[in-house]
């Protein structure tokens, strides 16, 4: 894995939303893979600024989210699709046909993991895939526990993760306790994968993540698997190393 440690979360952001612009200027039919959770908004606010400042054009752009949560409406402030329009679909030029975020609650669940992993490839399979990290080594809701060979499926929430995202409703309860999510094997059929952490909580599973092969206790260990990985972190998240 190739490390780049930047001096802050701003850094950080924009470090890497100028390397999904480059990209996408490199090729304009780019498939990009895209996270949720606290870490990527300031890349999502620097993509927008870009976009202002007239730097990068998505309108031949494909975008695929990671994960979703089941139980939410795509309207519910804290599904993951609200939360990519609010933070990017709402305000660049990607088309509406372009953008997948895995929706939770058809009635086949099945099918709905079938074709997400069908659209996937169809759009030529994922060009970069940006990725956060849990406190407990999640990579999309990839939780310990899974396997290199899983695909686009229905996981149980760790504990852990549902405390962790509680921060963001307004009770525990509130948490749904399962996601559907890509898998480790979609995610490694990436062509080149950049894995974001910031701040201090995050230090102890970054060492945890670099010092243990790869491990279904650690999810984000499989990355070392890939030949084109990319941690990007922040000097408190690199603290620990
Ligand atoms: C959620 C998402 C993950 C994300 C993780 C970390 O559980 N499903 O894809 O990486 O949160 O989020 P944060 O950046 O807020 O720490």
């Amino acid at each position: 894995m190739n490390i780049v440690i930047t001096d802050d979360y701003s850094s950080l952001s924009t470090y890497v939303a100028k390397q999904i612009v480059t990209t996408i200027k490199n090729n304009k039919h780019t498939v990009l893979g895209l996270p949720t959770g606290g870490t990527p908004e300031g890349m999502y606010k620097e993509l927008v600024k870009m976009y202002n400042h007239g730097e990068v054009d998505f309108s031949s752009v494909k975008t695929f989210n990671l994960d979703e949560y089941i139980g939410l409406s795509k309207e519910h402030s804290q599904s993951y699709y609200y939360y990519m329009k609010r933070n990017l679909f709402n305000h660049v030029n990607l088309k509406r046909e372009n953008v997948h975020v895995p929706y939770s609650n058809t009635k086949n669940m099945q099918v709905t993991c079938e074709e997400y992993e069908r659209e996937i490839d169809y759009a030529g399979g994922i060009d970069l895939m940006i990725l956060g990290i849990g406190l407990n080594g999640h990579i999309g809701f990839n939780e310990p526990g899974s396997s290199a060979t899983d695909t686009t499926r229905i996981v149980d929430l760790d504990e852990s993760t549902i405390v962790a995202n509680s921060r963001y409703f307004s009770s525990l309860k509130d948490v749904p306790k399962k996601g559907i999510t890509i898998g480790i094997k979609t995610i490694l059929k990436s062509k080149k994968i950049i894995l974001i952490a910031s701040g201090l909580n995050k230090s102890q599973i970054i060492s945890e993540v670099l010092e243990n092969e790869p491990t279904s206790k650690i999810p984000a260990t499989y990355l070392k698997l890939h030949p084109n990985v990319q941690l990007v972190l922040d000097k408190d998240a690199s603290s620990n190393l």
